[in-house]
């Protein structure tokens, strides 16, 4: 590098997000369920970049996109999508005014966030669009039964004085996962007498949703209109032990920075946790926890350099961390995939959270710090421009 170039950003590990995998899972949960598909956007889309997985979508023929917050949904708003948006996670202290404005559809889950959209388009002179959830066994977000029928009546109540439209009703799933199907066919059975009581108060709600990803996969009792999809979107098998064909769409690739070759009996890295048990290489990969690398990676996590697996050895540091690759041919500069396709034999995020203890979800929404990204396969129009 000459000093002319220090100028040029030059990160050290770089997503690469496959914007084509993403539609053709989008593709693959539309061909199963035969329902609209709800491509859920929010935490950046799971890290894989918000506008352009919406517009994605989109274009793959999605008809919704989810996501958690109003500032979320506006931002889309903002981009020119005009499709519709659900947000799930408004509440009377949240832009809510601009919310009614730019159409976004807003779940209420109790009666003071239904009042305060009401009273929001009240003051706009426009009326409002609403989904409402009622909770069936998640004991999350969504109005408990026992406050069902007061909410139900204050949206029917609104919605004859012209103030908003309940154009959907929905749930959430805690254990779509599970093989076992009772937790889930109790909650769709809540669900349906629910969506029943909602109907015999006034509402007539023409989309109805309680699947995610796994229902959306597993059990077909679920799918009603609209099914709710994230994880499988970006090619996360949430079906323990079943594979869908979906494609992890996000690649993580680092180089090699530095190679040494060190003796037997060598102290690796902090508090000297792995110790070399012969003549080996070590190399440096400069990435981190700081850039999302879980720490516990330190501890069964491995890497793809050469075509070959490695072990992360010794404990990851906020912005580096070591390889043991052995006797394997490397040089300085070499790709090191940390993230890949699992049928090329490169780790995947579900490898990383078997390791590490937690879900893909986790791992997806962690990465990034200082590396970069970047996205290929795109299809929709002003594609280049991103
Ligand atoms: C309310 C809601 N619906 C759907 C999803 C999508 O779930 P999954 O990623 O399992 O498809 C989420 C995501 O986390 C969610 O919070």
């Amino acid at each position: 590098m000459t000093p002319a170039d220090a100028t040029v950003p030059s990160p050290l590990a770089t997503r690469i997000v496959d914007l084509a995998a993403i539609s053709r899972n989008i593709g693959r949960l539309a061909a199963r369920t035969g329902k609209e598909v709800m491509v859920v956007v929010k935490a950046d889309a799971f890290g894989h970049g918000w506008l352009e997985v919406a517009k994605t979508a989109l274009d793959s023929g999605a008809a919704w996109l989810g996501v958690a917050t109003v500032d979320e949904a506006l931002r889309l708003r903002e981009a020119g999508i005009d499709a519709p948006v659900l947000c799930w996670l408004a509440d009377p202290w949240t832009r809510l005014a601009d919310a009614v404005a730019a159409q976004v559809t807003i779940s209420c889950a109790n009666t003071e966030t239904l009042n305060a959209v009401a009273a929001a388009a009240r003051n706009a002179g426009t009326s409002a669009l609403v989904h409402l959830e009622l909770d069936t066994g998640m004991s999350r977000g969504g109005a408990p039964v026992a406050d069902w029928d007061a909410l139900c009546g204050a949206a029917a109540t609104a919605e004859s004085e012209g103030l908003l439209s309940v154009t959907g009703v929905w749930s959430h799933l805690a254990l779509a996962a599970d093989p076992d199907p009772l937790s889930t066919e109790t909650q769709r059975l809540a669900f349906e007498s629910g969506v029943a009581k909602a109907r015999e108060l006034g509402l007539a709600p023409a989309q109805l949703h309680l699947a995610n990803s796994a229902a959306a996969l597993a059990h077909d009792t679920t799918w009603f209109d609209v099914v709710r999809c994230g994880a499988s979107v970006y090619g996360i098998e949430t079906v323990r032990g079943v594979s869908h064909g979906l494609e992890p769409a996000m690649r993580v690739v680092s180089r090699v920075t530095q190679l040494r070759e060190v003796a037997a009996g060598t102290g690796v890295s902090y508090n000297h946790a792995y110790v070399t048990d012969r003549t080996t290489t070590l190399v440096l990969v400069p990435v981190g926890y700081g850039d999302g690398i879980p720490r516990d990676l330190s501890h069964g996590g491995e890497v793809v350099i050469a075509g070959k697996r490695h072990p992360i050895v010794g404990a990851i540091s906020m912005d580096q961390l070591v390889v043991d690759v052995g006797e394997t041919a490397v040089s300085l500069g070499d790709e090191v995939v940390l993230l890949g396709r699992p049928d090329l034999g490169e780790p995947d995020a579900q490898e990383w959270a078997d390791v590490t203890g937690t879900i893909a979800h986790e791992i997806l929404t962690g990465l990034g710090g200082r590396m970069a990204r970047s996205h290929i396969g795109a299809t929709y129009i002003g594609a280049a421009t991103l």
